[in-house]
């Protein structure tokens, strides 16, 4: 058994990282069985699940919808606040009938939660059923896991240590038109409420040419769009210690001529001029920078651990909207961290008035178990916060529709990635802001970019209409 430990988490060595290459388990007793495989939490956790199913489909496996019918199920967890655990431990609870009535099924919790000490003693005690535990560093393994299990033996397989880098990944990715690709993984930013950096082991990068590599043979595959992701991309490059950063990176991924690049997430510290410049600089870099704001209040942010004042983020802010031409911009903001007062409360709200965000994701602050806020005083009432969520969220709803307002009858160039969910004549994509459109247009403009006219703006959506050119 090998358990999480929070604390050797925390520890950031000078280790040097490992470039590795994967090299799957490969067993024939798997072919022909089903998979079910649910995914919570983040971009990165959507990511790690197309390289599962690419290990499960490798195996000769193939996913099914209905959680009754699967030999195989894989939760992969997150672990950022409280609701997310619950969530996972509410679905176990049905699992463990499924387990009941078909002992044979095998199940496996990868993902952050797995990254946890508590957790995972809780997993080992209270659901033995569950047949092994891998975590964010083990993914390459889960062939292994899954052969194991298959002969009975339950398996905890969590390293706590800092992390590798693992090259010629097995994605089954879900789309054909946009694609990730990780540029980094791990943070060491450590902010305080945070609990990824214990998830997620050291900030080490992708070898820049592998990047390239991998992004120039989607655009041999057909794709449109690559996002780049890290916890933190604008600290991409730095453990190479030879002057790399990410700019270096987004420029030679824009050579590449792919015709869509967008990136997530870009942490306020350290975005340097010339990121910006190559953002403005690339017509396929798109205009529109996802970039976590978390307070308005510089007290608050210092005990956030964010590295940045109000007015520093004011400052990137501006010169980001002078300098992109029509950039969008989002944020993450978390409202009743421990001390939070009225009046830092207050300045949250002065920054959303005077950035007019296109977007943002708000939260209440959850505490995390082994993270440093966790323990600081919070003599905040709960209905306080919930109040100041409403509040915050009443300014950015509006604000949201004021900008999504400003594209009405102007035409946009939009990819359109599907048939719309809600109604089956329309298709749906993202303008180049990443603004959501349902469009009155017909199936083949799937995969394409299309000039759309913007005929109506809701809060998070725009309706539009295919503007076919004359040519
Ligand atoms: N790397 C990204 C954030 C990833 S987590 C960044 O630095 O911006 C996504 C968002 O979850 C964070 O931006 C933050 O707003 C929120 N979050 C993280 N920990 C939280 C906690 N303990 N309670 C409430 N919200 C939290
Ligand atoms: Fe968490 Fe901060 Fe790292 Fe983002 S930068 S993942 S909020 S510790
Ligand atoms: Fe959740 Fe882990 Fe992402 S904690 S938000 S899945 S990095």
């Amino acid at each position: 058994m090998n358990y999480p430990n929070l604390n050797e988490a925390r520890k950031r060595t000078k280790e040097k990282v490992e470039y590795c290459v994967n090299d799957y388990a490969f067993s024939s007793i798997f072919q022909g069985k089903k998979y079910f495989l649910r995914t919570y939490g983040c971009q990165m956790n959507e990511h790690d699940s197309e390289e599962m199913k690419g290990i499960l489909e490798f195996l000769g496996m193939s996913p099914c919808e209905d959680l009754e019918n699967a030999d195989v199920i894989l939760l992969n967890t997150c672990a950022i606040r409280e609701n997310a655990h619950d969530k996972v431990f509410g679905y176990l609870g049905r699992i463990k009938h499924l387990k009941e009535e078909r002992p044979d099924v095998i199940v496996g919790i990868g993902g952050c939660m797995s990254q946890e000490e508590s957790i995972v003693e809780e997993i080992h005690k209270r659901h033995p059923y569950v047949n092994f535990v891998f975590g964010t560093h083990n993914i390459h393994e889960l062939g292994n896991l899954l052969i194991d299990a298959k002969e009975g033996e339950q398996d905890i397989l969590v390293y706590s240590k800092e992390g590798e880098v693992y090259e010629g990944v097995k994605y089954k990715r879900d789309s054909s038109i946009t694609a990730w690709v990780n540029i980094i993984y791990g943070c060491d930013k450590f902010c305080t409420y945070c609990i990824v950096p214990y998830t997620r082991g050291k900030e080490r990068s992708r070898k820049l040419e592998n990047i390239v590599k991998e992004v120039q043979a989607l655009k041999e595959e057909g794709y449109m769009e690559v996002t780049l992701l890290g916890q933190n991309v604008n600290a991409y490059g730095k453990d190479f210690q030879d002057g790399t950063e990410f700019s270096d990176l987004l420029e030679a991924v824009a050579q590449t001529g792919i015709p869509r690049i967008r990136f997530v997430t870009s942490h306020p510290w350290n975005f340097t001029d010339r990121m910006i410049d190559i953002i403005a600089q690339y017509d396929n870099v798109m205009p529109y920078i996802h970039l976590p704001l978390q307070s308005g209040s510089t007290s608050i942010l210092k005990k956030m651990g964010r590295r940045y004042t109000k007015e520093e983020y004011l400052e990137l802010y501006q010169k980001m909207k002078k300098k992109i031409p029509g950039v969008a911009i989002t944020t993450d903001i978390i409202v009743g961290f421990p001390g939070e007062t009225e009046e830092d409360f207050q300045s949250t709200l002065d920054v959303v008035e005077t950035c007019q965000f296109d977007g943002a994701y708000t939260f209440i602050f959850s505490p995390r178990e082994g993270t440093p806020a966790a323990k600081m005083k919070d003599d905040t009432p709960i209905h306080v916060k919930e109040e100041r969520l409403y509040r915050l969220n009443e300014r950015i709803n509006f604000y949201s529709k004021m900008n999504n307002e400003k594209l009405l009858e102007q035409v946009v160039p939009v990819l359109v990635l599907g048939v719309s969910e809600k109604d089956s004549t329309k298709v749906y994509g993202y303008t180049d802001t990443m603004k959501l459109v349902n469009i009155q247009a017909s199936k083949d403009t799937i995969g394409s970019i299309i000039p759309v006219k913007i005929t109506e703006a809701k809060s998070f959506s725009l309706d539009g209409e295919y503007q076919i050119e004359n040519t």
